[in-house]
């Protein structure tokens, strides 16, 4: 077998068969077949799709190109989440807390952000001496004594896929639904879940821009998951306005820690208990998703989600000081709210555009290893329906310099569009896929 027949196979819109594609994996994995024959690979995989069969070949070809953890024996249903990307996503911050206060252990390896879209260890290192990189040993430990764990995906899980995924980025073929759907549901397989809630983005923020799309990519996934017998529910979530209010790391991690201590935008932690009574349900802590629903909020407003993120801060060598007094957390020395200017109803707040403004600020990556800071961002005080005075503030930016935020102020500016006629909030999910 070459890689470059099995590029012009799928160059030409040929199904490849399993060995085929396990062979591909297995010599990108090893470095015998180089990045661009796996970046050509790509490219044709995008324009041309991958029937389910295929689909399901390279998830497991991922997922076997490192060792797979196994969660039994450690926590009763390992039970996890994972979110196709957005923008001002700090969803993990909040409901794995509360899943794990409600006495469901929950250990989950996170990613970095990526492109417009940020990631889960980037927030969480916000949080003075917050580390990420567990080993398998010291992830297992802390799940069964604190049952709370967010750890970087170490370099033996699904290897694969994170240099797969390194090289799309840079290749123009991330958005691709076979792709997504191996990538993701390797690094779950791999990590030993058996029930998982995915929430996949749709909009403008997101790499699924339709809903019809996005439904596709879900019933990809959920399929995926079935045929290597793990239970998944994927929820259709819109990512055309950021979540919440606040984009870039530290920033994000106070609206989490908000929300932690009851409060938070009301948009966020609605999603929060809607992806935690999910995930109880399929863990079997509750009937059903009412009853499930019910211990979240106990557990959000009864402050033990709190005592759990405070826990799992405290066990990874993080400041626990940042949870009573937030501004411990790193700040920005130039900070600037931007009004209206004139009134009306906000039609819309470009997720896309307000994240790769975010990104520009230095709150992301341009290049993968790219150093980030912590403490930029933007803040976007209102919500798409909002009926906003002219004085009302719209958005405020957090920079580290003068030149920085002049820049970020022109490049964000057309995201926010206004209008004279009423507009309707946009939906929080769309639909859910079993
Ligand atoms: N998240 C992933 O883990 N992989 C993708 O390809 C896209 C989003």
């Amino acid at each position: 077998m070459r890689a470059v027949d099995l590029i012009v196979k799928k160059r030409d819109g040929v199904e490849l068969t399993p060995d085929e594609i396990r062979f591909f994996v297995q010599g990108f994995t090893r470095g015998d077949i180089p990045d661009y024959q796996v970046a050509a690979w790509a490219m044709a995989v995008l324009l041309r799709g991958m029937t389910a069969g295929e689909t399901h070949a390279l998830t497991l070809a991922l997922a076997d190109s490192g060792e797979r953890l196994d969660l039994t024996g450690v926590v009763p249903v390992a039970v996890d989440k994972h979110s196709t990307g957005g923008v001002g996503d700090k969803t993990t911050l909040v409901v794995e807390p509360i899943v794990a206060a409600c006495g469901v252990p929950v250990g989950k390896m996170s990613g970095r952000g990526l492109g417009f879209s940020g990631g889960t260890l980037d927030k969480m290192e916000a949080i003075p001496g917050f580390r990420v990189d567990l080993t398998t040993q010291q992830f297992l430990a802390q799940l069964r004594t604190v049952g709370l764990v967010l750890s970087g995906q170490t370099a033996e899980l699904a290897p694969a896929d994170g240099k797969l995924y390194a090289l799309r980025d840079v290749t123009g073929t991330v958005p691709s639904i076979p792709l997504i759907a191996s990538s993701v549901m390797s690094k779950k397989i791999a990590s030993g879940a058996q029930a998982i809630v995915l929430d996949v983005k749709v909009g403008v923020g997101a790499f699924m821009p339709t809903v019809p799309e996005a439904s596709k990519l879900a019933r990809r996934m959920v399929e995926i998951g079935r045929l290597a017998g793990r239970n998944v529910v994927a929820l259709i979530s819109d990512m055309n306005q950021p979540l919440g209010h606040a984009v870039g790391n530290a920033l994000e991690v106070r609206e989490a820690l908000d929300t932690l201590a009851g409060g938070g935008p009301p948009d966020f932690r609605e999603h929060c208990l809607h992806v935690a009574a999910h995930m109880l349900v399929l863990a079997g802590h509750a009937p059903g998703l009412r009853a499930a629903r019910a211990s979240a909020e106990e557990a959000l407003d009864g402050g033990t989600a709190r005592e759990k993120f405070r826990a799992l801060v405290a066990a990874q060598g993080g400041d626990p000081a940042v949870i009573d007094d937030p501004s411990r957390l790193p700040k920005a020395p130039v900070i600037e709210m931007v009004r209206c200017g004139k009134g009306g109803y906000l039609a819309e707040a470009d997720a896309r555009l307000i994240g790769m403004t975010a990104v520009a600020l230095g709150a992301g990556r341009a290049r993968k290893g790219d150093p980030i800071d912590p403490s930029v961002g933007i803040v976007v005080h209102a919500k798409v329906g909002d009926r906003l005075r002219a004085d009302a503030p719209l958005y405020t930016l957090h920079a580290s310099d003068p030149e920085k935020l002049r820049a970020a102020r022109q490049q964000v500016a057309p995201a926010f569009k206004l209008t004279s006629r009423a507009v309707q909030p946009l939906p929080l999910f769309y639909r859910t896929v079993r």
